[in-house]
């Protein structure tokens, strides 16, 4: 067993919490999982024990700023990506050779972009802070809905963000549990029961929201993004306040930029190919091929299709489509 293996196992155990936690675990709705032993469901999403207990603080402590910027997603969806697009575009009059000395090319965008629901945003000294997070629409901290902090928002289509999460599983947890089959794991991402899930009500709710609220949410895809990378970096940047010049575009800041963030470029780092982050995962776990439809190298026609009946179920009356 690897020490990754053996540290997210410990992080996902059920230990150390706090009496509030205790408390709610003991009357949550539970299921089964593979991720830890049991999700609870809070406020309509599951969560394993200790992210629930990351979200309960948060929601407690944590105080946004009206010049925070929030980057939302749902686990495997694109978060490492935008992390990395969103420092490098803001922080950009401060890193002006990009190439050379950037950050980014010693830090994981994790370990620059911090989760507040992994205890450690009171660290967070930049201007302007950027965060990221998982948390559902309905379950942000309330100071984050009450500023007039930004939100970006992260979206993947479900089967190919299925297929990232078990692959991220695989590698790191999954051997070491109780024997679980890619059938069951399609079978609770579809009834909802997924880190986060369910991921098609997490992603609806956003989508909602940047349309009833779009100077605070930013709604973007992963497949968006990934075809025309350029179009989509200068218009978040716009959103946040941190529009591109012409001349900024004509001098190529942009162009280094995307270069910078690909996943060519990050992949082959030392830090994103050896490092750890803080909690003891392996960076590397967050590269892998970046495909859009990559999913039909790894789910069978029926396993595609009982995600497709989900995303069918979950997408009535609404105008939303995931790219597919
Ligand atoms: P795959 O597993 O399909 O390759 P998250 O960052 O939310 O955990 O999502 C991980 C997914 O984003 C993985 O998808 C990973 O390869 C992809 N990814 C990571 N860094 C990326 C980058 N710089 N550009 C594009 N995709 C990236």
């Amino acid at each position: 067993m690897t020490n990754s293996k053996t540290t997210l196992s410990k992080l996902l155990a059920e230990s150390n919490f706090s009496q509030e936690c205790k408390e709610l675990l003991s009357y949550l709705p539970k299921d089964r999982s593979f991720f830890a032993e049991y999700l609870y469901q809070y406020q309509g999403f599951w969560y394993p024990p200790n992210l629930l207990e990351g979200v309960l603080y948060s929601q407690k402590h944590f105080q946004a700023r009206d010049s925070d910027i929030i980057l939302v997603s749902s686990p495997k969806s694109g978060t490492t990506w935008l992390k990395a697009l969103v420092f490098a575009s803001v922080y950009r009059q401060e890193f002006q050779t990009p190439l050379e000395s950037h950050p980014l090319l010693d830090n994981n965008p994790h370990s620059l972009v911090p989760f507040i629901e992994a205890f450690n945003f009171h660290t967070q000294d930049t201007f302007p802070r950027i965060f990221s997070t998982h948390i559902p629409l309905g379950s942000l901290p309330e100071s984050i809905k009450k500023s007039s902090c930004k939100v970006v928002y992260c979206c993947r289509n479900p089967k190919d963000a299925f297929v990232s999460l078990w692959h991220f599983m695989k590698d790191l947890v999954l051997k070491e549990m109780v024997g679980c089959t890619m059938e069951q794991m399609v079978k609770g991402f579809c009834r909802g029961s997924s880190v986060y899930g369910p991921f098609w009500d997490h992603a609806l709710e956003y989508w909602k929201e940047s349309l009833e609220n779009p100077k605070k949410v930013f709604f973007v895809k992963y497949e968006d993004m990934r075809e025309k990378p350029e179009d989509w970096v200068m218009r978040i940047a716009e959103f946040l306040g941190y529009s591109f010049t012409e001349r900024e575009i004509e001098n190529g800041v942009l162009e280094d930029i995307i270069k910078l963030c690909s996943l060519e470029n990050l992949s082959k780092l030392e830090v994103n190919k050896v490092g750890k982050l803080m909690n003891g995962m392996e960076t590397k776990a967050f590269f892998r091929k970046g495909e859009i439809r990559g999913w039909k190298d790894t789910l069978t026609p029926l396993l595609a299709e009982e995600i497709d009946k989900t995303t069918e179920q979950k997408l009535i009356g609404s105008a939303f489509r995931f790219f597919c």
